[in-house]
């Protein structure tokens, strides 16, 4: 094979007369009789080289057996393009290739697909023939940006005196709170590993062991139902440090995501990042993952509810629950048709309707509930809504009308062209609540994971009243998406038992589920906290992929599914019986 001299997408007027060699992929061929037109590509771009049978009319003939997708390999010498035939939009665009010589290097079967940004073609085909699928120039752009940013991250950890050391695979459950997967072990009949969560137990006791500052680009396992930015398999930029309180872990983070982004996307984040606490996020905007490209936030109009005659607000107010209202700025103008669809999907998120009003131009209310809503004081309760608007209202208890409103403010953020996609609006969210109440289950559950630390001045409500405990835990949310989460963990064993009893977790059970954290503990645990960044979601927001599966190279299906491999897939009975398994799968 004759080595090339320069990649396809490198070649511009300064190699003008130079001969060269390229290797690469036949994009396409164009046929005009005596000139035969070739794009060859390689993951840098595409180069036009030019048969021309004046030149090399053998040459000229053996361009008409290359097909596209065969790799070639080809010498010649670049020239300029002639003025009617430059193309602006190439890098390569000003020059051409004239051969001298081809050798095809591998012959290719017809693709399923063009193998171009815009192919026509559904995701299944894509991951069945995935080494097709990557060759698209948008693929390899998101695996060059994920590299970037794996390796923007290391750098950055490096300076910053962190260790990057591996975790164990094949381990036991982590309570992250998904489902485990399970390995069976064949040395051990019966019993099995599971798949890490995430590194958390281990990253605590790599600080008990002195490490300081860890981290890793850690594959995470859960067993649960996938979403457009949720993988079963998914990395981590995962980290941990001694010493350190909030602040610390909350500014260096924060330096070191301003540094990825300029470093992998050429983003500048304007700093220092705004910080909310999860009540105010919840209040204001009815999600702990706020998108601030857009304002419309909800306002409490429970007082003025109360005061109205609309038995369902007054009723809300009665039961312990609000009314909160949403704004939607020159709404009155929605159909009643749009209005009551948006009614049924605030039902299908949960609530019991969507009362709504319309403020004409005249400032009059319109709506079937303005009968019992007095104008002034609806004026002096909501001095924020004005003529022209559309205001929705949801009156429940705080979780559902939060959740509903929240849903219904990034739906009509997206519907009405009210996101501004050209910023980046990145925050923290911080004073978790530690616990949530489940009501299915009748227990006490923890919102991020059992290890956060309770800050310091709710300590004594943990006797008390536990779901007033804050935690020292922080998530940095970007245009809505949450891609990072940690906290100041519990570094004395005492009070962290007192935290797995309130979850219901007695001591046998602590101890038989992750005894060697809480014995370490009682070692010499210096004060530690961490946090992990979905390394798939970043690429993803950077990167402006659509889904998380286009920025892993070898992701699963919704169905969690790999249609490249077909796994999973059954193993054969000798396996099963070198495991002493027998299946019996219940229905
Ligand atoms: P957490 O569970 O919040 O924290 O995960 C950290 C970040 O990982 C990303 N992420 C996912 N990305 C893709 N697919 C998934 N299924 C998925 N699940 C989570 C999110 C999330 O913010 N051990 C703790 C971290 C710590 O406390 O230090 C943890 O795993 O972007
Ligand atoms: P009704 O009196 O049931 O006909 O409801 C009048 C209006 O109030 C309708 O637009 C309903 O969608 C709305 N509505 C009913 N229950 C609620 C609720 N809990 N929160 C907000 N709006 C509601």
């Amino acid at each position: 094979m004759i080595q090339r001299t320069h990649r396809c997408g490198e070649l511009a007027k300064q190699h003008v007369g130079q001969f060269v060699v390229l290797n690469g992929w036949v994009q396409r061929r164009r046929d005009h009789g005596a000139v035969m037109f070739i794009d060859l590509r390689d993951r840098t771009g595409l180069t036009q080289v030019v048969f021309n049978a004046e030149r090399n009319a053998v040459i000229h003939r053996a361009a008409h057996t290359l097909r596209s997708e065969c790799v070639v390999s080809i010498s010649g010498q670049v020239m300029t393009r002639p003025d009617n035939s430059r193309n602006p939009n190439l890098p390569t665009g000003e020059i051409e290739v004239f051969v001298d010589a081809v050798e095809i290097l591998s012959e290719a079967k017809t693709p399923p697909f063009m193998i171009e940004d815009e192919a026509e073609v559904t995701e299944a085909i894509r991951l069945k023939y995935r080494y097709l699928d990557l060759r698209r120039p948008k693929m390899q752009r998101l695996l060059s940006m994920r590299h970037a940013i794996s390796q923007a991250a290391r750098n950055f950890l490096n300076a910053e005196g962190f260790l990057e050391v591996d975790t164990p695979v094949l381990t036991k459950s982590t309570p992250e709170g998904a489902r485990d997967y399970l390995v069976p072990s064949r040395v051990n009949a019966g019993q099995f590993f599971a798949l890490p969560q995430s590194p958390q137990l281990f990253k605590q006791v790599l600080m008990v062991s002195g490490v300081d500052r860890y981290y890793q680009i850690a594959r995470c396992f859960r067993d649960e139902d996938l979403r457009n930015d949720r993988q079963p398999e998914f990395t981590q930029i995962d980290l941990e440090l001694s010493f350190v309180d909030r602040d610390h872990v909350m500014a260096l983070m924060e330096r070191m995501i301003v540094t990825l982004f300029r470093e992998a996307g050429g983003v500048q984040l304007s700093t220092p990042f705004l910080r909310m606490t999860y009540a105010e996020a919840m209040g204001r905007y009815g999600s702990d993952k706020p998108d601030l490209r857009f304002d419309m936030p909800l306002y409490d109009v429970t007082a003025f509810g109360a005061a109205s005659d609309f038995k369902v607000f007054k009723d809300a107010e009665v039961k312990g629950g609000i009314v909160k209202a949403l704004i939607v700025k020159g709404g009155a103008g929605l159909s009643r048709t749009r209005i009551d669809a948006l009614g049924e999907t605030a039902k299908s998120f949960g609530a019991k309707g969507l009362a709504w009003l319309k403020i004409t131009a005249e400032g009059q209310l319109e709506s079937v509930i303005a009968k019992f809503l007095d104008a002034k004081a609806f004026g002096a309760a909501l001095p924020e809504a004005k003529p022209s608007d559309l205001v929705l209202f949801g009156a429940d208890k705080p979780a559902i009308v939060h959740d509903v409103l929240g849903r219904i403010r990034l739906l009509l953020g997206e519907e009405l062209n009210l996101i501004d996609k050209t910023v980046w609006k990145p925050l923290w969210v911080t004073e978790f609540p530690l616990l949530d109440y489940s009501p299915e289950e009748k227990r006490y559950v923890f919102m991020h994971n059992p290890f956060a630390a309770p800050m310091d001045e709710d300590l004594t409500l943990l006797g008390s009243d536990p779901l007033k405990v804050r935690a020292k835990a922080y998530d940095m949310v970007l245009n809505g998406s949450e891609i990072g989460g940690g906290s100041i963990r519990n570094h004395r064993s005492e009070i962290q038992l007192k935290i797995l009893d309130l979850l219901g977790i007695n001591k046998e059970q602590a101890q038989a589920k992750f005894g060697f954290l809480l014995e370490a503990l009682d070692y010499g645990a210096p004060p530690h906290g961490g946090i992990a960044f979905g390394l798939d979601r970043l690429v993803m927001l950077l990167g402006g992929a659509d889904s998380i599966r286009d920025v892993i190279a070898f992701p699963k299906t919704q169905r969690a599914q790999c249609p490249l491999t077909d796994a999973p897939s059954s193993v054969s009975t000798d396996q099963l019986k070198e495991l002493r398994i027998k299946l019996d799968l219940i229905e």
